[in-house]
């Protein structure tokens, strides 16, 4: 069962959860794919509410929002299991270029409502986005207090792409 909330009321969970690391899911031609993301933002823009995320070029989930342009955000609610401990380490880990990361975790996946990405049902606090906006992040143009994420010649060479998706629906997956 899903329980429709306002995202703006859940925001502070989100926030509480982002530095652990929460899911994005994201899926193309049947081949479903989640990644632990720290940074986000929930905010508004052309009046409608956005959660943004940023992802580096060089990971799978970016080919995958590419071909789509949707992604599941799912966050814990409350205590974190260890199940969800457990695919957010994996998640943020290995890439799904390489394994089916949601099948290695044994997480339960839930069929989105309006997207494909699928919710988690270990992760229940559900954000369903469409991309409305994409921007690349040109490094050069980042304050270089920041240059510390990004480091020639190592796994966090590439700029991050900011994908602002329209929050199209918001729940809580209850059992
Ligand atoms: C706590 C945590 C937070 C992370 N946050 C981000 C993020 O916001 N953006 C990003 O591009 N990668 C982030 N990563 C790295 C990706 O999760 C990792 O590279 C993952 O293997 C990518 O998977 P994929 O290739 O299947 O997309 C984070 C990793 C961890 C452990």
């Amino acid at each position: 069962m899903k329980k429709e909330i306002n995202p703006f009321d859940y925001a502070s969970d989100i926030f509480k959860a982002l530095p652990t690391g929460i899911l994005l899911t994201s899926e193309a031609e049947d081949c479903v794919n989640a990644m632990t993301i720290g940074w986000g933002t929930i905010g508004i823009e052309w009046g409608v509410p956005i959660f943004a995320a940023y992802v580096r070029t060089s990971r799978f989930t970016y080919e995958l929002i590419e071909r789509t342009g949707e992604f599941t955000i799912c966050a814990p609610y409350g205590e974190l299991s260890k199940e969800a401990a457990k695919a957010i380490g994996i998640c943020g880990s290995k890439s799904g270029r390489d394994m089916d990361k949601l099948a290695k975790a044994g997480v339960h996946l839930v069929e989105a409502d309006i997207v494909r990405p699928p919710a988690i049902k270990e992760l229940p606090l559900t954000l369903e986005c469409r991309v409305v906006f994409s921007q690349l992040q040109p490094i050069k143009e980042i304050s270089p207090r920041f240059s510390k994420f990004y480091v020639e010649n190592t796994a966090h060479s590439e700029p991050h792409v900011a994908y602002y998706g329209e929050i199209l629906k918001a729940y809580i997956i209850e059992d």
